[in-house]
């Protein structure tokens, strides 16, 4: 097994706050990491970290043997990981496809905008481009491919978290981070997404996926690996019964959601 991303004794500090301290885990190809923690533990900032965005205050994110520590963003996503935020960021006034599209050529020398709009962008390529758009919404759950002309800010929220990660597929990750894409979505929805991820994951054995989650039913479908932060520090990590059955976790987060079940 080849390791994929391996994020090395990660300190991040925004001024006086730590929200993450000394965090360090690795993933191997095709494998699925899902992280827990209550809000505020410092699981988005690592998302950051890992795509650029802040540069750690130490530690170091090396991605497919390399160093990426506080590279650009777009530099990160050129090299192979997508991810999903954990509030929206779709642009809203295109449509559900043109979404896509900007997802595929986010990793290209084109630049987003001349995707779109240049006239060098052939019509040949705009074709090919609009199939695979339509192949990625087809492959999701819901009905994205026949919303697919309508803005993306007319969609329902569950469209909306399917259309970022169809578009954050878009890219052809080898490493694909996801920022809770259950929220808004109820049970339904969310065994729905369950299955977008295994059957993403079924058509490419070697994609790498990185959850953030709350819902314990999307964490339960992939228990292999599971890493638990609390005020920024990994708290456990292992199989989901070890961590589940850890007490340092339940005191974190498991006992605070049993208390409200
Ligand atoms: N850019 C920032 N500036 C200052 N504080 C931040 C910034 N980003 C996150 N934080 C703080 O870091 C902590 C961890 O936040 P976050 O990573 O979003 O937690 P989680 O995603 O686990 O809910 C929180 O206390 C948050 O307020
Ligand atoms: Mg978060």
């Amino acid at each position: 097994m080849t390791i994929v991303l391996d994020v090395e004794n990660i300190t991040m500090r925004f001024g006086g706050l730590t929200a993450v301290k000394d965090v360090s885990f690795k993933l191997q190809t095709g494998e699925v990491l899902a992280v827990i923690g209550p809000n505020g533990a410092g699981k988005s900032t690592l998302f950051n970290v890992i795509t650029g965005v802040y540069r750690p205050t130490a530690g170091n994110v090396h991605f497919n043997g390399k160093e990426i520590t506080g590279k650009p963003s777009h530099e990160i996503v050129r090299r192979g990981i997508a991810r999903t935020f954990q509030s929206s960021r779709l642009f809203s006034d295109l449509s559900v496809i043109d979404n896509v599209i900007v997802g595929m050529h986010s990793r290209t020398k084109t630049g987003v905008l001349r995707a779109l709009f240049h006239p060098g962008f052939s019509r040949r390529e705009m074709a090919a481009s609009v199939r695979k758009a339509e192949a990625l919404l087809l492959n999701s759950s819901g009905d994205l491919f026949e919303q697919r002309y309508r803005p993306a800010g007319a969609l329902a929220q569950a469209d909306r978290r399917r259309l970022e990660i169809a578009r954050a597929l878009a890219s052809e990750p080898m490493l694909l981070l996801l920022d809770e894409p259950s929220v808004g979505m109820d049970d339904n929805e969310t065994d729905a997404l369950i299955n977008d991820i295994r059957r993403v994951r079924a058509a490419n054995s070697s994609l790498a996926v990185v959850v953030i989650e709350h819902d314990m039913r999307v964490v339960e479908a992939f228990p292999d690996h599971v890493l638990c932060v609390d005020y920024g520090s990994r708290v456990a990590e292992g199989g989901f019964d070890t961590v589940r059955s850890d007490p340092r976790v339940q005191e974190a987060y498991l006992g605070k959601a049993a208390a409200h079940a």
